[in-house]
């Protein structure tokens, strides 16, 4: 199973669209394909469909009172799961921190779907953050959508800072600029 997530620190860069559209065309291809909407807006979750909704919120799924599998929803595409946003994601933060080694909680978290699938997208909201750290230590790849302006690419040099910095090597990044033409 490999774990892609579609991050940035920048907002409004294309992380939903690149989850979304690769996640949509690796399970039209065949591969068994899960979308986590890890961000409280829910952009992912409304273009699929599905209602914003987890069982007891961010909360209980943190502190592990379900099995990811039961929250995980089908969409209208053969091959194609999703996990919802909810809205008490917006709180994840602080509840990270209230927990044990909070960086290892995602790949904890989805560990017992290793057999299930093969590509989960992690379709992330902006910011560097405590679930973003979670994310990094989950992640296979990052995929980083870029657009050409400063700002978008002052925060790409945050991110390859932060990622020497704090030696993360598990993930590869993959950085690409989605809205300009070649
Ligand atoms: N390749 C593209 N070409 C043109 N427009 C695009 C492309 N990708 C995304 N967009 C548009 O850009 C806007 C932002 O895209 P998107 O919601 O995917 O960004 P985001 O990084 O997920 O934003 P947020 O940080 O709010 O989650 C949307 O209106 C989307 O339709
Ligand atoms: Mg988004």
């Amino acid at each position: 199973m490999q774990i892609l997530a579609s991050y940035n620190i920048k907002g409004g860069v294309g992380k939903t669209a690149t989850s979304v559209n690769l996640a949509f065309q690796g399970a039209h291809e065949g591969a068994r394909t899960l979308i986590w909407d890890l961000d409280p807006q829910g952009a992912a979750t409304f273009y699929f469909r599905v209602r914003p909704k987890i069982k007891g919120g961010s909360r209980a799924l943190l502190k592990g009172r379900h099995d990811l599998a039961d929250l995980i929803k089908a969409t209208d595409h053969e091959n194609l799961d999703l996990l919802p946003s909810d809205f008490s994601y917006r709180t994840m933060d602080l509840l990270l921190d209230d927990t044990k080694k909070p960086n290892e909680r995602l790949k904890l978290l989805l560990s017992p779907l290793a057999g299930e699938y093969d590509y989960v997208f992690l379709d992330c909201p902006p910011g560097l953050t405590l679930l973003s750290e979670s994310i990094f230590e989950a992640a296979n790849v990052l995929v980083v959508p870029v657009i050409p302006t400063s700002l978008s690419l002052r925060t790409l040099k945050q991110l390859v800072e932060f990622r020497r910095k704090k030696q993360l090597r598990n993930f590869k990044m993959l950085v690409f600029f989605p809205m300009t033409n070649p």
